[in-house]
């Protein structure tokens, strides 16, 4: 046992002798918990039966909010992500709440205006959040400054995280080294930080290097240190105790059910091995079984289906081998999944750490995980022999212009000369603190949205996410119907298709063939077109995994070819749902979402312009035009979801 960890007693009991030095504890089950595991999708109803026992448990802080929380409630589960933080709240009303937050970025995935920073963090603030986890991708801390400003005024706890990234196999190297970091922490005490946070995303931290920063650390500050440690390469848990030996104020883990894989250390085992010793948390651990139980009978049977369980190993060593988060390397792999090329996962691999170093080596954490990563799959899709960044995503030009802020090595100056080529704000990039050029933008987004907007959380909804927030405050005040899709399922619904399953696996299923199943309200209906004929369908999804997405168009047939937006028109036979016979059809390079078409019906294009912004995997491209011509066939609108392949309008 290490020198700084003391045995005291040993005593089970929960009254047990108070340790001199106890770790504290944040629990992130209903934050990063689920984001982790359960793709976001956790929700408000089914945090409700634990967030009282959460309450009881003495955790330093409870992560409810933020992250990529706010984007998925309203998007995919139809949850105002305001009413959330005001409902828990009612429940567990002693243990502060943390949020994380991207800084200038927010909630959202690019820089937002001052007036928008200011506000979010002032409404955060009113509704009932604590302390502010901080982070910026690029660790560039002049987009903390607005943040922090309001932050404070609000009279709220700052914590300021240094995103830990690596380009070694171990902490060092040229950029990411132990001075590095020590650097970051001076920065954030001078900003005013009530605490400081070690921001592992990727699970790489090793628990030797953690060890030597925590005691670095522990030797120039004074404010508290907190290991945010992902569990993905399955080190976490020894990093977390190597830390806490070197006197780490705080660690993060969750409940039993919300841990490991990608997500977090559980708090059971290390409440086990702290019993005791001058670090013991003091927590009762049968408290904890408790809220367990409760997790895995009523709450984790309605998320199942969203588990990856593709792989039997709960240890991903993708992330010791390529340095990247696991997040990313799944979202790659659904990326080139969705575009029928998997077999290019090792041309990935390889063109990463490419992209990452023309890129300025930045840390990979949302956003730049994402901005780097489609990046990737483009140049591995898109480029030729002769030409390399041939589809740049709008994001990456953003970056290239210094609207992210600045690198930790400049950005290789051909391809930020390639991405401003013709870029709207100017080619030449920018070097003040980014938000500086970005105009006041409440105003504008008040008078796009009108009364749909009633206050400003509204707003803010819809500032940061103008296309589907849009959609949900439509569903909000009942100007559009509330698509199934949304909608939560229920303990019924999971028993019936669990019967079913069992039924199924015991061949025992032929029964049911003789009876005409009840239509569930998740029917959808379809045209189908054949040939001139043309039949109306319905479709009711059975299985195990319920429709979760937005209804898709079932636009291009599976025998589309899989043409980059620059191709020529296909060679194959038009779908049929494509009856134009002249012009060349622009189809979607991947499936997506229209942001919006920058041209309508009838207006004349020329060869490489842009004709439309689709979103996919939260990146915007903009699509050009093949060839010169009048832009007809425009099927779609902004918000609608597309699939590969789908003739997004005709070029004529
Ligand atoms: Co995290």
């Amino acid at each position: 046992m290490s020198d700084n960890v003391v045995m005291t007693a040993m005593n089970y009991d929960s009254d047990r002798p108070p340790a001199s030095n106890p770790v504290k504890i944040m629990d992130l089950s209903l934050r990063d918990g689920h984001q982790c595991l359960f793709a976001t999708r956790g929700r408000t109803e089914d945090m409700i039966p634990v967030a009282e026992l959460l309450d009881e448990v003495g955790f330093w802080a409870l992560e409810t909010w933020g992250g990529a929380t706010f984007d998925t409630m309203h998007r995919f589960l139809n949850e105002d992500p305001w009413e959330r933080l005001r409902t828990l709240k009612r429940y567990a009303k002693k243990t502060p709440f943390s949020m994380l937050l991207r800084a200038q970025n927010l909630v959202g995935y690019r820089n937002y205006a001052d007036d928008v920073a200011v506000a979010f963090v002032d409404r955060a603030a009113e509704n009932g959040m604590d302390i502010f986890r901080t982070f910026d991708a690029l660790n560039d801390y002049r987009n903390f400054e607005t943040v922090v400003k309001q932050i404070k005024k609000s009279g709220k706890h700052f914590q300021g995280c240094m995103c830990y990234t690596l380009t070694e196999p171990r902490l060092g190297g040229e950029v990411y080294n132990l001075d590095y970091y020590i650097g970051k922490a001076k920065e954030l005490v001078d900003m005013g930080a009530d605490s400081i946070c070690i921001k592992d995303m990727a699970g790489m931290s090793a628990p030797y290097d953690i060890y030597a920063m925590v005691k670095a650390l522990k030797a120039v500050v004074t404010i508290p240190i907190h290991l945010h440690s992902h569990f993905t390469s399955g080190m976490a848990p020894m990093t977390q105790l190597k830390a806490i030996e070197a006197g780490i104020d705080i660690v993060d883990t969750c409940m039993t059910p919300y841990a490991y894989r990608s997500s977090h250390p559980a708090v059971e085992p290390l409440v086990m091995s702290l019993l005791g010793t001058n670090r013991d948390t003091g927590f009762d651990i049968r408290k904890l079984a408790e809220i367990n139980e409760i997790l895995e009978r009523d709450v984790m049977p309605k998320y199942k289906h969203l588990l990856d369980d593709s792989k039997v190993s709960i240890i991903d060593i993708n992330v010791l081998l390529h340095q990247t988060p696991g997040g990313m390397l799944s979202n790659l792999v659904n990326q080139l999944r969705e575009m029928d090329s998997l077999h290019r996962i090792n041309d990935v691999y390889k063109e990463l750490p490419r992209v990452r170093r023309d890129l300025g080596q930045i840390p990979l954490v949302t956003p730049t995980s994402q901005i780097v990563g489609v990046q990737t799959v483009n140049n591995v899709l898109h480029d030729t022999p002769d030409e390399r960044y041939k589809m740049i995503t709008g994001q990456v030009k953003d970056l290239c212009y210094g609207l992210y802020g600045k690198t930790a090595v400049p950005i290789d100056t051909e391809v930020q000369k390639k991405a401003l080529k013709g870029y709207p704000r100017g080619e030449t990039p920018i070097t003040c603190r980014p938000a500086e050029v970005l105009e006041p933008e409440l105003e504008k987004a008040k008078a796009e949205i009108g009364d749909l907007a009633v206050d400003m959380d509204d707003l803010l909804i819809y500032t940061q996410f103008p296309v589907t927030g849009k959609k949900f405050l439509e569903w909000k005040y009942g100007r559009s119907e509330v698509p199934a899709s949304v909608k939560p399922i229920t303990m019924e619904f999971v028993k019936k298709q669990d019967a079913l399953v069992k039924k199924a696996l015991a061949g025992e299923l032929v029964e049911r063939k003789s009876e005409t199943p009840a239509k569930s309200e998740r029917v959808r209906t379809f045209n189908v077109f054949l040939d001139n004929e043309y039949f109306s369908v319905e479709v009711d999804p059975t299985g195990e995994s319920p429709v979760i997405s937005a209804p898709r168009m079932v636009a291009a047939p599976a025998s589309a070819p899989a043409a980059a937006p620059k191709a020529a028109p296909a060679a194959a036979a038009p779908p049929p749902a494509a009856p134009e016979a002249h012009g060349t059809r622009m189809l979607a390079p991947m499936p997506g979402m229209i942001i919006k078409y920058l041209k309508n019906v009838g207006d004349a294009v020329t060869k490489g312009e842009a004709v439309l912004v689709l979103e996919a995997m939260k990146m915007e491209n903009a699509l050009v035009a093949p060839c010169d011509g009048v832009v007809k066939g425009i099927k779609f609108k902004s918000g609608d979801t597309v699939a590969k392949g789908a003739v997004l309008c005709v070029i004529e």
